[in-house]
């Protein structure tokens, strides 16, 4: 079996992302956890973790990339094993999870049978099972579009996660890293991304939760019959596809009382 190559800069950015991966996961300080590495490939990303003082579980689909981590002598036992399948594990058995550059892989179709919104929800719901209340999962992917990364948060979303997308570098057309980062238990605060100039306020991170906020609540911060209440008001009319006047500096405004 030919093996996989691993050029000097790969290993260095599969280092990095696990860096960034681990300390997203926010682990309790000083303390070996007990990790799994999705898509753990030749365990490049494994061995960061073993060099951090954890223990780790990596699965994989591809017997190739296993053979090459068997090669290495990585730490950590290896799974193979298709994520969109499930994740073979029984619950609560994990401290914490990371991915590096796997998870899009199940937004393509490779046979006729396979629905990516379903193998995503599997893979999401046993990995919420897999997981300690609490603990989260970071999953750094490369989304083809729009459209693809709200396939994946939506099923994440589904199976129970809350979190969000935490976006390293969104300006530099070559650094710029996705992290999804998943909370199995209640939602708690989402990091912020990193970028080159500090000083940007551009947001990098968009939060998303399972929440659900009937909507006569989302609306009670607004006053009855105030112009921002009247503005919100056309616009859902609008949003439903109805004819709504346009919107004026007379909108929302009190009419004087006439005798
Ligand atoms: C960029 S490599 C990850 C490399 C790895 N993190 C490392 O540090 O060596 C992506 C890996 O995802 C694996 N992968 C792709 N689809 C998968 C699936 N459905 N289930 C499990 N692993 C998958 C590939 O086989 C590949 O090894």
């Amino acid at each position: 079996v030919a093996l996989p190559s691993t050029s000097s800069r790969m290993i260095d950015v599969q280092t990095k992302m696990a860096g960034r991966a681990l300390e997203l996961l926010n682990l309790p300080e000083g303390q070996p956890c007990y990790l799994l590495d999705i898509g753990c490939g030749s365990g490049l990303s494994g061995d960061y973790l073993s060099d951090e003082g954890h223990y780790w579980v990596g699965i994989d689909i591809s017997p190739a990339m296993l053979d090459a981590a068997l090669d290495r002598d990585t730490e950590g036992d290896l799974l193979l094993g298709d994520m969109g399948q499930g994740i073979p594990f029984k619950p609560g058995s994990f401290d914490g999870c990371i991915s590096i550059s796997a998870v899009q892989w199940l937004c393509n179709a490779n046979k006729k049978s396979d629905i990516p919104a379903k193998r995503l929800y599997h893979f999401f719901s046993s990995l919420y099972s897999v997981l300690a209340r609490g603990a989260r999962a970071v999953l750094q992917l490369y989304p083809e579009n729009s459209e693809q990364l709200e396939l994946i948060t939506t099923q994440a979303t589904k199976a129970g996660f809350t979190g969000g997308v935490v976006v390293d570098y969104p300006n530099s057309a070559k650094a710029k890293k996705f992290y999804l980062c998943l909370f199995s238990g209640p939602s708690t605060f989402l990091p912020k991304g990193l970028s080159e100039n500090q000083e940007e306020e551009e947001a990098t991170e968009s939060m998303f939760t399972n929440k659900r906020v009937p909507y006569r609540l989302a609306r009670q911060g607004l006053v009855r019959k105030s112009r921002e209440w009247v503005l919100e008001k056309k616009e859902r009319r609008r949003r439903q596809g109805k004819e709504v006047r346009p919107d004026t500096q007379y909108t929302g405004r009190k009419r004087k009382p006439r005798f």
